[in-house]
């Protein structure tokens, strides 16, 4: 059974000015439309000390502005243009969250986006693992099923690889979930999704939910609206990027979980990882729950045996879809 998480405190932490720590976070594409609120909510957060901006271009200008923002925390900007400029954002980093690469347009999928943002999610998961190959990987570049294992097989190249380490970030899928059913009971509560991310892959289980009852109709429709939620921005925003504000308080938030991890405090979440569950599937992957101490995954929870029929089989389905996925990402590397 899931136990309950405390998302709204989560978000009410992130603006905590309590409890001195040193945690130096780097984001890797910072000035983008994800990059910059994140790197704001951030700076907001008093568990991170150093906050390190890199991008292709634009950082000097979001590290000065972000930088006013007057908490305690030091901010430094680093573009491609400053000499080993990625390797001095990385240096000493305990988190690395990496929102960098092209978002989708109308009509495309998040594998449209393989061609190129694997070469960036390569690149730059090398340079983290010749810098801090300790650091914990947040990884937010699409398609984050394909993202993940490159990373993976860019630490194992280099001799680094720990699974307890590289996160793909599904945590927008639990914010939707979460808000979509808080429209129907009246109340924010939350949703455990499980799978990976990107459509059918993405698995609520409203089933968990205490008190909450849907008739079939509605049940489809919502794990449709969940699984298909980021469509529903991209058709909005209409070529101009997919979401960036909800995906900035979702990592923001799952950042946060980890260096409350780190501080020693037992943390339960959900993330895209390295995962025995689906071995006998041959799946590598899979995003469930999690405990998280300093090191990253401490344990990873098996689905709960309460699940219905219904979501039983939306995991049978999105098997051989994330299998798809992880063989591309990995021969990519290969
Ligand atoms: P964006 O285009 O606004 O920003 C991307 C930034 O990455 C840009 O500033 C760009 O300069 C930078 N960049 C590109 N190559 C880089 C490199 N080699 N090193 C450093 N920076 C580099 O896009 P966005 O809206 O912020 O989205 C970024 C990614 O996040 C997309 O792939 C999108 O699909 C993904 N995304 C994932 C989730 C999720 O739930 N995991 C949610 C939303 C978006
Ligand atoms: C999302 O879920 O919003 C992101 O993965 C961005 C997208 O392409 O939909």
């Amino acid at each position: 059974m899931f136990a309950t998480r405390n998302s709204l405190k989560l978000a009410a932490r992130s603006f905590s000015t309590a409890t001195p720590q040193q945690s130096k976070v780097a984001v890797l594409g910072a000035a983008g439309g994800i990059g910059q609120p994140l790197s704001l909510l951030l700076k907001a957060n008093a568990r991170v000390t150093k906050l390190s901006l890199y991008d292709i271009h634009n950082t000097p200008g979001v590290a000065a502005d972000v930088g006013h923002v007057n908490t305690l925390s030091e901010v430094t900007g680093y573009s491609a243009k400053d000499q080993d400029g990625l390797k001095k954002a990385l240096e000493g980093a305990e988190l690395v969250v990496i929102p960098a690469g092209v978002p989708r347009k109308p009509g495309m999928t998040r594998d449209d986006l393989f061609n190129t943002n694997a070469g960036i999610v390569r690149d730059l998961a090398q340079a983290c693992a010749e810098v801090c190959p300790k650091a914990k990987l947040l990884i937010i570049s699409n398609p984050v099923n394909s993202t993940v294992p490159i990373a993976s097989e860019v630490f194992k190249k280099a001799g680094v690889y720990d699974a307890k380490k590289i996160f793909g970030v599904t945590s927008l899928d639990l914010v939707r979930a979460s808000r979509f059913i808080g429209d129907k009971m009246g109340k924010i509560v939350d949703v455990p999704v499980v799978g990976g991310h990107a459509g059918i892959t993405i698995i609520p289980l409203f089933s968990q939910v205490k008190g909450l009852t849907l008739s079939n109709e509605e049940r489809d429709a919502l794990t449709h609206r969940v699984q298909f939620g980021g469509d529903e921005v991209v058709q909005a925003k209409d070529g101009l990027g997919s979401a960036t504000l909800s995906m900035a308080y979702a990592g923001a938030r799952f950042a946060d979980s980890l260096l409350r991890a780190n501080s020693g405090e037992d943390v339960l979440e959900w993330a895209f990882i390295r995962s025995d569950l689906f071995e006998k599937e041959g799946l590598e992957y899979f995003s469930t729950y999690v405990k998280l101490d300093k090191d990253g995954v401490k344990e990873i929870l098996p689905l709960p045996e309460s699940i219905s029929a219904y979501e039983r089989e939306l995991v049978q389905k999105a098997i051989p879809e994330l299998k798809k996925s992880e063989t591309k990402g990995a021969s990519f590397v290969a």
